[in-house]
């Protein structure tokens, strides 16, 4: 018998069911559930009542309590403990959004990396991480979690978050085991308000929403969290259909589903169980396997099972799943085989700290820029001013684990180091308002920082949303600055001093004309432990800004949701033509369009080259060109989209099917080659399997999805009766 076979025929029931709750049991991180009735306690553990523990810190606290489980147990089996590594651990990189907006995976991978490497020398094993929900409505706090917009981000997140996490090997000393989150659709919640219902069509689910998912389990998750919603009266923890049949089944995922935080027992709140055992057994029959914190599994499965409505066996095949998850884990074999070498096995804190560094630079987006930036190493006065001028923890925006236990660099640190030879003033103008709301002493305080902008050569104002006001359960409706922020914007703008906006958000914010008033606006979101560094380095030129808008950038909250992979209307838009697709008081178009981002040079993306037709089944080789043709070094992303002009269903006006970030020296060339594989060609067919449909698709290319400035070229999928001709 297997060494799980053996566990399971040696398991008394409420033992079996023990292993099936995951515990809330720190006091030093977030919790974001109702607390239980009964505080969570070492005796849970001591008599099998948990498998699992979550927001439990520090090396020491976590083995006490392993020791406890493999020691004083009965079956002496391990826990294994989770945690929301976010976007880093002690060490801060930018929020998951703002690192999305490098566009550049291998980095992505990287600071997964380097933070499974904290948070295991700190004994842990999983995250709940990466968030792989694509949102497209910036209403939603939680956009800042995810890839933005676009479904081909969203997978090549996946791949890269996985890799990153998880290492090579998953029961190695710093694999920290990823959870896939939040399955599926969590971002499309009616009007951005979190946890309420959605309501989409298959074939968005298929084309947009579930693609990252399927990644991340091709890249091995060992976990996936089923999302808090319902999507049109199916609520995601309670749901076999998605579940088991789709993602178990057809996708042969074999690994575990552990429960949001408290949702097993709010199916009875969605209406679609009458008590903790009916919930239970829905989730449990839909393949639900951990139950985070909710009572449903310790008090409602007992119940469940005498009533009838789940068996032994549907138990015994999730405690064997959950135990398997633990043995690839490797914690039958070393139960304390993360954090066990006392100085730690992470690379060097210098090293995290460059990373951190580097991924604040790459991570800026610069939206607009009338040549105010980069600012000249020696000069007059640069006054830096707003809330995020003083407070520095504001750069660690939402979920940072324990990023706040270590020192932060700052804005004003930041560009003093990168401008030694000007005078940088400092003045916060008004309260960051964690609340939204102005607050007392805004008054004096932004009247004392119009008198520091007017002794400036150039001022930097670092204003935008409050972290606090990001996140989970952080729905705006009005996705603008907050306090008095716009006050003090407008007076320093008064002054006439040259102003450069240091935009700290989670979500798109806007300000449109706020935009218009200034002479560059460099969205900064939160961009982790070594901020300020990364901002100077931008500002001051000794880098060049490279990120891209992950999300289009709406002109108004009423524009929402807006996203360039739509699919055509029967009447686009058409200048002059009023029966066509439009707002009348708002242009199509976003702010921003999706792949925004201007650096200090120029550069030439030629025209795509490829084969002028195919066969089916074969891949289509595509090249491009490009060069930097500007005055500075500098960096472009290279943006591929697919266009099918005819099929059996109507297609987006174009999809993103490759991407490419190139740092080029001044006058520096290359050519870029993307393989598109026959699954690119395809479209859903009803069943909502990919079907390869013959004809031409137009193959478009730019630095951003603006689709005024694509160079096309369009190529021929030969049908198959004219390719065996
Ligand atoms: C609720 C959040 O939705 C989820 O993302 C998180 O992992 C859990 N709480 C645990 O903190």
């Amino acid at each position: 018998m297997s060494r799980i076979d053996t566990l399971i025929a040696a398991m008394t029931l409420d033992e079996k069911i023990g292993q099936l709750v995951m515990i809330s049991l720190g006091a030093d991180t977030i919790v974001t559930g109702p607390k239980a009735a009964q505080e969570p306690s070492v005796a849970d553990v001591r008599d099998g009542r948990c498998g699992s523990v979550l927001n439990l810190v520090g090396r020491d606290r976590i083995h006490a309590l392993q020791k406890v489980a493999v020691t004083e147990s009965r079956l002496k089996i391990p826990l294994f403990f989770g945690l929301d590594v976010i976007h880093g651990y002690q060490t801060c990189f930018p929020v998951p959004l703002g690192e999305v907006a490098a566009f550049r995976p291998e980095m992505w991978r990287e600071t997964a990396r380097a933070a499974a490497e904290e948070a295991t020398d700190d004994a842990l094993h999983l995250t709940f991480a990466p968030m792989l929900d694509l949102a497209r409505d910036p209403r939603w706090g939680r956009i800042i979690e995810g890839p933005g917009e676009d479904p081909c981000v969203g997978r090549m997140l996946a791949k890269a978050k996985v890799a990153g996490f998880q290492s090579a090997d998953l029961a190695g000393p710093t694999a920290l085991a990823a959870t896939a989150k939040h399955f599926v659709a969590y971002g499309a919640c009616t009007a951005g308000r979190d946890y309420a219902a959605v309501d989409i069509s298959e074939r968005m689910l298929h084309e947009a929403y579930l693609p990252a998912f399927e990644e991340a389990v091709k890249a091995g998750c060992l976990a996936i969290m089923p999302a808090f919603i319902d999507i049109a009266g199916r609520p995601m923890s309670g749901d076999k259909g998605f579940l088991t049949d789709l993602v178990r089944t057809k996708w042969g995922w074999d690994g575990i589903y552990i429960s949001d935080f408290d949702a097993i027992s709010e199916l009875v709140a969605h209406g679609v169980a009458a008590d903790q055992a009916e919930a239970a057994a829905l989730a449990l029959k839909a393949g639900l396997d951990i139950d985070m914190q909710s009572r449903a599994y310790p008090e409602g499965l007992k119940p469940a099972l005498e009533r009838g409505l789940v068996t032994m066996a549907d138990i015994d095949a999730a405690v064997r799943r959950v135990l398997a998850a633990k043995e690839r884990l490797g914690l039958f074999d070393d139960p304390f085989g993360r954090g066990a070498v006392a100085e730690g096995i992470a690379r060097p804190l210098a090293e995290r700290r460059a990373l951190a560094h580097e991924a604040g630079v790459v991570s800026q987006v610069l939206v607009k820029n009338d040549g105010l930036l980069p600012l000249a190493p020696t000069g007059g006065p640069i006054a830096l001013i707003g809330p995020a001028a003083e407070k520095d923890d504001e750069a660690l925006g939402s979920w940072y684990a324990l990023g706040d236990m270590n020192p932060i660099t700052g804005f004003a640190e930041g560009l003093r180091a990168a401008f030694p030879d000007r005078e940088v003033l400092v003045a916060k103008g008004c309260d960051v308002a964690l609340d939204g709301r102005p607050k007392r002493g805004d008054g004096p305080a932004i009247a004392h920082a119009v008198k520091v902008a007017e002794k400036a050569e150039v001022v930097l104002l670092a204003i935008g949303e409050p972290a606090m006001l990001t996140g989970e359960a952080a729905s705006r409706t009005h996705t603008t600055l907050t306090g008095r922020q716009a006050e003090l914007a407008r007076r320093v703008i008064a002054t006439g001093k040259p102003v450069v906006l240091l935009l700290g958000c989670g979500r798109p914010l806007t300000e449109t004309a706020l935009f218009d008033k200034v002479g560059a606006v460099l969205v900064t979101w939160y961009l982790g432990s070594e901020a300020g560094a990364a901002v100077g380095d931008v500002v001051s030129g000794r880098r060049y800004p490279s990120g891209r808008l992950p999300v289009s950038w709406p002109r108004h909250v009423g524009q929402i949701p807006i996203f360039y992979n739509e699919r055509p209307s029967g009447r686009p838009w058409a200048p002059g033509e009023h029966f066509t697709t439009r707002w009348v008081d708002s242009p199509n178009t976003p702010l921003w369009p999706f792949g925004h981002g201007l650096s200090y040079s120029t550069f030439d993306i030629s025209p795509p080259r490829a084969a002028p037709s195919f066969r089916p089944g074969e891949s289509l080789v595509v090249e491009i060109d490009v060069a930097n043709t500007g005055k500075r070094d500098g960096a472009t992303t290279v943006f591929l989209f697919l266009r099918d002009r005819v099929a059996s269903t109507t297609r987006p006006v174009m999809e993103l099917r490759r991407f490419e970030t190139v740092d080029l020296e001044v006058g520096e060339r290359r050519t870029l080659r993307f393989t598109l594989e026959p699954e690119d060609f395809a479209c859903l067919d009803p069943e909502m399997e990919p079907r390869l449909e013959p004809g031409v698709f137009d193959l478009l290319v730019g630095d951003s999805a603006d689709r005024a400035k694509l160079k096309g070229l369009a190529v021929t999928l030969l049908d198959p009766e004219a390719a065996a001709a």
